[in-house]
């Protein structure tokens, strides 16, 4: 008998490729999605259930079908500039139902669970490489509401032992071009594909969010890691957490950064493509550099990623991109 795992989000960027390692390591997922962002081609686990975290009872339907040896959470609404002017839904959709969910698991001897949380919970760092010791002080909403979750898992976990990784995921890039799977999003607003976007359309312009930053050449720095390396510590931590590790917080980066100019430059080298790009105003809410010190996971988890150069990582969401130039089918 296989091993059942629940994964929220399942259908989504991070949650198919997690899916899609987990089900090549041998265990049955059950993928839950409401396939707002999702896509249902994008499932490579044994059962895709459709539904949302917001409805209590269907997340009770699915316990009380289900015996879960862990939950995976990555359901969520994940964009900072959006979540800005309408901080609502984000608080509704990621705390909502990221408490229904904690709390259906409660009721269901509290499988260990897995969170994607996110750098964003330190807004602007006062020192970098950001290391999990750093102070979180998040300056947008969807910061704010993944802090707000880990907070909760950390007080009930206290009281009713549920344990929990929380991974603080930096700039999640790349596809796995193996599995047929990629980044699809409607509207493209994550820096990498909407670059890529731009260098599959003849006429498209891409836009440069600020130049003003204090930074080398005036962009934001981020730290892109790759969505592979990404589900590889997923699958650490389920190992860890299965074999009774405590609850515990770990960034996920690879610990360089790179500006908007030098993805930018990354991305023309890769593509040939000219890709002309026009500065725009800032975006609100995003901070000038955030960059991961992933010590912590590799020390006690054993993570290491395998994709550290830029060009690498761009390469994969091209070759998924130009092969798939409409995304998925559904
Ligand atoms: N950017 C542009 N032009 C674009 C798109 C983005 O200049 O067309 C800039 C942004 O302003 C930002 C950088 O490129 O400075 C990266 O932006 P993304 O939207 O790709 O990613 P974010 O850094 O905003 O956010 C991502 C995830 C969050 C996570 C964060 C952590 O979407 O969930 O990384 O670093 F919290």
């Amino acid at each position: 008998m296989k091993t059942n795992i629940l994964v929220t989000g399942a259908a989504g960027y991070i949650g198919s490729h997690v899916t899609f390692l987990l089900n090549r390591e041998g265990y049955a997922v059950i993928g839950l999605d409401n396939l707002s962002k999702g896509h249902a081609s994008a499932f490579r686990g044994e059962k895709l259930l459709v539904g949302d975290l917001l409805d209590r009872k269907f997340l009770q339907a699915v316990f009380a079908e289900y015996d879960f040896a862990a939950v995976l959470h990555f359901a969520a609404l994940s964009l900072v500039g959006e979540s800005m002017t309408a901080p609502e839904r984000y608080f509704r959709n990621n705390i909502v139902g990221g408490l229904n969910l904690i709390e259906t698991m409660i009721e269901n001897s509290s499988p260990p669970f897995i969170f994607s949380s996110t750098a964003a919970v330190y807004g602007n760092p006062e020192c970098t490489p950001i290391t999990e010791k750093h102070v979180e002080k998040p300056i947008n909403p969807y910061g704010e509401s993944k802090y707000m979750l880990e907070k909760m898992l950390q007080w009930c976990g206290q009281a009713h032992g549920l344990r929990y990784h929380a991974l603080r995921y930096f700039n999640a890039a790349g596809a796995w071009p193996q599995a047929n799977l990629g980044e699809d999003h409607n509207p493209e607003t994550h820096l990498i594909p909407a670059l890529l976007n731009t260098a599959l359309k003849k006429d498209g312009r891409a836009k440069i969010f600020g130049t003003d930053y204090p930074t080398p050449d005036g962009t934001c720095v981020r730290d892109y890691i790759h969505v592979m390396d990404l589900a590889q510590a997923h699958v650490l931590s389920l190992k860890a957490l299965l074999n009774g590790a405590e609850s515990d917080v770990f960034n996920l980066g690879n610990g360089t950064g790179f500006s908007v100019l030098e993805v930018l430059s990354a991305v023309r080298t890769v593509t040939s493509r000219p890709i002309p790009a026009d500065t725009v105003a800032r975006r609100p809410g995003d901070p000038p550099v955030l960059i991961a010190s992933s010590e912590k996971i590799r020390e006690k988890l054993g993570w290491k990623p395998t994709f550290t150069r830029i060009e690498e990582i761009v390469q994969h969401a091209w070759d998924w991109s130009r092969e798939h130039p409409d995304g998925f089918p559904d």
